[in-house]
């Protein structure tokens, strides 16, 4: 564990940190009489007024011992929120390592959740595949009187998000449908829900003709994952969770480029992250009853794969002209969101995907697209990103876009025009809710990062939006 609660100081700590607004830097009684006075003159010699990202460091022998002192800038208390807290604190602290010593210098702002979920992003790696690892960690001990029980949250939840990432960062030829099944099952068994695994017999059985025909070229075979949570027996109300579960995406016979293809193991995202929502729901006990379904697979070419060309019939009836196997994603959700609603009765639905490329064309890679047939639990969830450092906007809905789904032989095609594509996608998946309520997060964007964002500076998985989900849930 690489992060702890104290309530005293000690002179053990390879390094001290502490944290300041720009409104006033109140020094530490910790520090003896001389030491603090040679602090000021170094922070008034320097002009250092702790703005946002500022820091400065020190060595000053306090109490006859030398001590590595850094003081990292929060800028103006007024304007400190959840999102740029969380980039403060990482900007101040990445490139430290070894046992260090933090403490707020305001109070007010002693946050712990906060700096446990900064903490563990900053030492999350993902370097299996590096013969040689990376030995150097942050371990830190935070100074507080707070106690202790808000620091599970921000630090469990942390521990799930490096789940998510290390789901996400895994190449497919490890992560099957298969293995992520029985990683589900595990989590399942260490988090507290219950997960039932369907092969491809019973996914045919069901009707799920649309998914199957995504899965029915590659190696590895499809499986669905089905993962209930009741934390609230009383209530009948039941959230449904609906996750994109493509282990990876070449594209199918309408091939990806390499470069397209690259990170394409990046497609269970949507997946990885309900999954992580469950787990977050389970591990704080929320008494909410939450249903969660992935229909995962890979979307491979062969002998045996659906073409271009192909009319499917999907779970609930409806036909689908497949007009590009690259649009697979819809295809596999189509079934999952109908499976979902009639045979899991759930009231409303969230589903979360990798769908599109034109999210990020539209909102860039930082923000998840919000897609959704009710405004109001659309805002709701928005809202309730607020809390993390996570972003999201709602994207339009209009019946105009209908149009572009038309296809000459069958009741739609799966692909439409590329303006608009993402919105397409979504209206494409809006005929398979059953009337629900209902939200689709395009997440193509913010699941991967390819390390310009000052945040996610590691390129790869992020590890973003379920926390969001679990606050929504839970609220
Ligand atoms: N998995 C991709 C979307 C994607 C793109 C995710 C980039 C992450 C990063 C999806 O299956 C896809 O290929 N979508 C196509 C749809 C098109 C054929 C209508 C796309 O975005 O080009
Ligand atoms: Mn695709
Ligand atoms: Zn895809």
């Amino acid at each position: 564990m690489s992060f702890k609660c104290t309530k005293i100081y000690e002179d053990t700590y390879d390094k001290y940190v502490l944290i300041s607004t720009s409104d006033k830097i109140n020094l530490p009684n910790f520090l003896d009489k001389n030491s603090k006075k040679l602090a000021e003159e170094i922070i008034k010699k320097n002009n250092f007024t702790a703005k946002s990202s500022e820091k400065i460091s020190m060595t000053l022998v306090n109490d006859k011992k030398l001590l590595d002192l850094r003081i990292i800038g929060l800028g103006e208390k007024n304007k400190l929120n959840n999102k740029n807290i969380r980039q403060y604190l990482y900007d101040g602290l990445k490139d430290i390592t070894g046992k260090v010593f933090v403490a707020f210098l305001d109070k007010e702002l002693d946050n712990m959740d906060v700096v446990a979920e900064v903490v563990e992003h900053i030492n999350y790696k993902f370097d299996k595949y590096f013969s040689q690892k990376k030995e150097k960690f942050l371990e830190v001990s935070y100074l507080t009187d707070k106690k202790v029980p808000k620091l599970i949250e921000g630090y469990e939840l942390s521990k799930i998000s490096n789940i998510v990432r290390d789901l996400v960062n895994e190449q497919a030829e490890v992560l099957t449908p298969k293995a992520l099944a029985d990683k589900a099952v595990d989590l399942g068994r260490e988090y507290g829900f219950e997960v039932e695994i369907y092969d491809e017999k019973k996914a045919k059985k069901l009707g799920m003709n649309s998914y199957l025909s995504v899965a029915r070229a590659a190696h590895h075979r499809p499986y669905v994952i089905v993962m209930r949570y009741k934390g609230e027996a009383k209530s009948k109300y039941t959230y449904g969770l609906v996750g994109k579960g493509l282990t990876y995406d070449t594209g199918g016979l309408s091939l990806k480029p390499t470069d397209g293809m690259l990170t394409m193991r990046c497609d269970m995202g949507g997946a990885a992250t309900v999954i992580g929502s469950m787990c977050s729901l389970a591990k704080m006990k929320v008494k909410k009853n939450v249903t969660c379904v992935v229909a995962a697979c890979e979307n491979s070419i062969g002998p045996n794969a659906y073409r271009p060309g192909d009319i499917l019939t999907a779970m609930n009836g409806k036909t689908i002209e497949v007009t590009n196997t690259d649009a697979e994603g819809r295809l596999t959700l189509a079934d999952a969101l109908t499976y979902i609603a009639k045979h899991e009765k759930v009231d409303e639905i969230i589903d979360v995907a990798t769908l599109t490329g034109a999210i990020m064309i539209g909102l860039g890679e930082d923000v998840t697209g919000v897609f959704s047939n009710d405004d109001k639990i659309a805002r709701k969830l928005i809202d309730s990103s607020e809390k993390w450092n996570e972003y999201f906007w709602q994207m339009p809905m209009f019946d105009l876009y209908k149009r572009n789904l038309k296809s000459s032989y069958a009741d739609m095609q799966n692909t439409g025009v590329r303006y608009g594509g993402s919105i397409n996608a979504a209206k494409f998946l809006e005929e398979f809710i059953e009337g629900k309520k209902w939200i689709h997060l395009d997440i193509a964007g913010t699941a991967w990062a390819s390390g310009s964002n000052p945040y996610y500076t590691q390129k790869g998985a992020t590890g973003q939006v379920f926390r969001t989900i679990y606050s929504y849930i839970k609220e």
